[in-house]
């Protein structure tokens, strides 16, 4: 099984680097639509993906013809591995020289009409829907290079680790971005199990915990079993520069190295961190930004590490997008694409569709999230209406709702763009509501808030309930003070107000 999903895993680098030469062809070539043709070609000649997570990957089967070209270094890579005798094909003769950024061009030829467009697998992206996503997006590349820098009072080791799956064009997936300590790296394998996409993760590392932060890393990377971790997870680490690590590993090195497995997973031994130690606040919204910062492509799902997304979310969401139908064709507004969240039972699995998750509703083995701790924090527009309505086919838009009236404080959790106003980088988890300041703006500007139809999250299983803890009480009010006092009048300013929009 493990085996199978690594030759799966193996063969998915194959298909996005074809998609990449393919890309990088119709870019070389100009925009004469003449001498570009799709030509599907099962790239590997074998039987279809078995898994219908994967599958969508799979559908982009298609090789320039008569095309030639030089890639740039960072595209070679694992298409150099991938070349193992089975796709001949693909390899292009040298000819013209590539600039050394992915950047694509679709000729205006190749657009697709809505009516065009013919989905027949929910959870696959078509060429057609491919097409179609890049015309819409209309989005930008981005660099995908180790960047050390400031931010504040943080140092920043932008794309310390970066995933195996080498370019990744910024219409054809979607990025959960997230943060945490290495404590609760134990997320890593379960969420990006049902993400199988890329995810951008932060971690804040200060001082004694960047040692066990590397070497979970490697775990992760080497230990679990399968490749997912390796393929889908680019790992940032940042501290304050009042913590600096005593030594600062190398990734080049250390990665070269395969992790001893015989060794427990470092983030399950952890007792007491360098940072309760040393009582600091977890920066959260620093943490945030970074993890956004360097996501690749258009659509991020900025989101909480313990949150577990519902399956195939990625490639339903797009073909939702790529379909272009009402009310995404009909509003100017902003938008962002929230998404409903539960927690469940520690002893139950985590349900993979609507239709079993509202099996468990209904059995009191899952519940709205946090519930029993702060029920109107995600008070969600018409989460009555969600919990009774039936799973469709198709992923659509359930209710567009505002940030208004009864869900003036909501803090939704959405699929959003690198447009959306970023987290203030001031508060800290421990001081709560820090998202608040966010969606604030949101609300100014505006947004409509799309709730889809059948995506959900669910916490990691345990339910939740609300324990007294002064200490964290004192810090509590000190921030909503600071909110109140120093942010929401700069917000004012900066943005302006709008009728029923608070803080
Ligand atoms: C390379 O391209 C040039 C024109 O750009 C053409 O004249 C030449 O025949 C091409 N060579 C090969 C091997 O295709
Ligand atoms: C790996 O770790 C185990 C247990 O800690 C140890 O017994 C073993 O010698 C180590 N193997 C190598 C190759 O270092
Ligand atoms: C972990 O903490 C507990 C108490 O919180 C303590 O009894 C135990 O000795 C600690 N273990 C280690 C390995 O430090
Ligand atoms: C929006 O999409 C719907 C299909 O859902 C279509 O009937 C309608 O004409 C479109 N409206 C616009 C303004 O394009």
């Amino acid at each position: 099984m493990m085996g199978n999903r690594r030759n799966l895993v193996f063969r998915v680098s194959i298909v996005i680097n074809i998609a990449v030469l393919l890309y990088a062809a119709m870019h070389l070539s100009g925009t004469t639509s003449n001498g570009i043709d799709w030509v599907p070609v099962n790239v590997d000649g074998q039987e279809p993906a078995r898994n219908a997570e994967l599958r969508y990957l799979y559908e982009r089967r298609a090789e320039p013809r008569n095309e030639t070209e030089t890639r740039p270094d960072a595209l070679l890579k694992t298409y150099d591995e991938s070349t193992s005798q089975k796709t001949p094909s693909t390899v292009a003769t040298t000819n013209k020289t590539a600039s050394s950024t992915a950047s694509v061009v679709v000729p205006s030829e190749l657009e697709i009409t809505s009516d065009g467009l013919d989905i027949v697998d929910e959870n696959a992206l078509s060429e057609a829907t491919l097409l179609r996503l890049r015309s819409l997006l209309n989005c930008n590349e981005r660099e995908f290079l180790p960047v050390t820098y400031q931010r504040g009072e943080f140092w920043v080791l932008k794309n310390y680790v970066r995933a195996d799956h080498g370019v990744v064009l910024c219409h054809e997936s979607i990025t959960y971005t997230t943060h945490a300590g290495y404590e609760f790296l134990d997320n890593v394998l379960p969420l990006v199990e049902r993400w199988m996409a890329p995810v951008s993760l932060a971690i804040h590392a200060p001082g004694a915990d960047l040692t066990p932060t590397v070497n979970s890393i490697r775990y992760l990377r080497d230990c679990t079993g399968n490749d997912l971790v390796r393929s889908f997870v680019t790992f940032h680490v940042f501290f304050s520069h009042k913590h600096i690590p005593s030594t600062i590993p190398d990734p080049e090195s250390f990665l070269n190295t395969p992790y001893n497995c015989s060794n427990s997973a470092p983030y399950v031994l952890t007792n007491s961190t360098y940072m309760k130690q040393k009582s600091l606040l977890y920066p959260v919204n620093v943490a945030r930004n970074v993890a956004r910062d360097s996501a690749l492509t258009h659509f991020i799902l900025p989101s909480d590490i313990e949150l577990y997304p519902s399956p195939n979310l990625v490639p339903r969401f797009l073909n939702m997008i790529a379909r272009n139908s009402k009310p995404l064709n009909t509003s100017t507004r902003p938008r962002v694409f929230p998404i409903s969240i539960f927690e469940v039972d520690a002893k139950v699995k985590v349900p993979s569709t609507k239709t079993e998750l509202q099996d468990m509703l209904k059995k009191k083995k899952a519940i709205p999230f946090h519930k029993f701790v702060c029920p109107t924090c995600h008070n969600i527009p018409q989460a009555q209406q969600w919990m009774t309505a039936a799973e469709t086919t198709q992923m659509e838009v359930f209710h567009v709702g505002k940030r208004k009236g009864k869900f003036v404080i909501w803090e939704p959790i959405f699929i959003g763009t690198h447009q959306d106003p970023y987290y203030d980088e001031r508060l800290s988890w421990e001081g709560k509501k820090d998202k608040m300041t966010q969606g604030y703006i949101l609300c100014v500007k505006d947004y409509d808030f799309m709730i889809l139809n059948n995506a959900f999250l669910i916490h990691k299983p345990g339910i939740k309930y609300y324990t007294k803890n002064a200490k964290r009480d004192a810090i509590v009010a000190r921030q909503n003070h600071f909110v109140k006092q120093v942010i929401t009048p700069e917000l004012k300013k900066l943005f302006g107000t709008r009728d029923g929009c608070a803080m």
